[in-house]
C-alpha cells in the first residue's frame, strides 16, 4: 500500500496543500515551543533533561531539521551552538517559522527544497508528529 501511495504523481502538492491548510493550527504551539527554555519531546512533552534526545555537544555542528514546521527545534539547536537549516514542504509552515524567527530575533535558513549542494552534515533530526526518541539518535549517528 505504501508503494502505491508513493507512486502517485500528485502526493507532494497534496501533502503541501494539506499542511498549508493546517499551518495556522500549529502557530500557537510553535510559539510556546520557541519560548521554552528547555526542549521537550513528543506528544507527552518529555523534558530534554529526562529524554536526553540531543547530542551532548552541538557546538559547530551543521544540522538539518527535516519537516521543521514552525522551526522551534532549529531554534533549540542554534541556541546550543549548532548551525541548523530547516526543510519543510509547506510554505505556510515556513511563513510561521519566519515570523517566529523575527519575533525571537533568531534567523536560521529554512526552505521548501534542499540546496543543490548540501555539503557535509554533522547531524540531522526530524520531529515529525511526536518523535520516537530513537529517531534522532539513529539519524544523528549515521549523519555524523
Ligand atoms: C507534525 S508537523 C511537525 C513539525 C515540527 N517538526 C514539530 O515538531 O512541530 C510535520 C511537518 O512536516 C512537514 N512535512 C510533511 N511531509 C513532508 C515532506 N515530505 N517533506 C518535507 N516536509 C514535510 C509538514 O509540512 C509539517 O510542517
Amino acid at each position: 500500500m505504501l508503494a502505491a501511495v508513493s507512486q502517485t504523481a500528485d502526493h507532494v502538492p497534496r501533502n503541501r496543500s494539506a499542511w498549508d491548510r493546517w499551518a495556522a493550527g500549529y502557530a500557537a504551539a510553535g510559539a510556546r515551543n520557541w519560548a521554552a527554555a528547555e526542549p521537550s519531546w513528543g506528544i507527552w512533552d518529555i523534558p530534554e533533561a529526562q529524554a536526553g534526545v540531543l547530542p551532548p555537544d552541538l557546538n559547530d555542528r551543521d544540522s538539518i531539521e527535516l519537516g521543521c514546521g514552525t522551526g522551534y527545534v532549529s531554534a533549540w539547536l542554534a541556541r546550543r551552538g549548532a548551525r541548523p537549516a530547516g526543510l519543510d514542504n509547506s510554505a505556510a509552515q515556513l511563513a510561521t517559522a519566519r515570523a517566529l524567527q523575527d519575533q525571537f530575533g533568531l534567523r536560521t535558513p529554512m526552505a521548501c527544497r534542499p540546496p543543490t549542494a548540501c555539503g557535509a552534515l554533522t547531524s540531522a533530526c526530524t520531529a515529525l508528529n511526536g518523535p520516537t526518541m530513537s529517531q534522532w539518535n539513529s539519524i544523528s549517528a549515521t549523519a555524523t
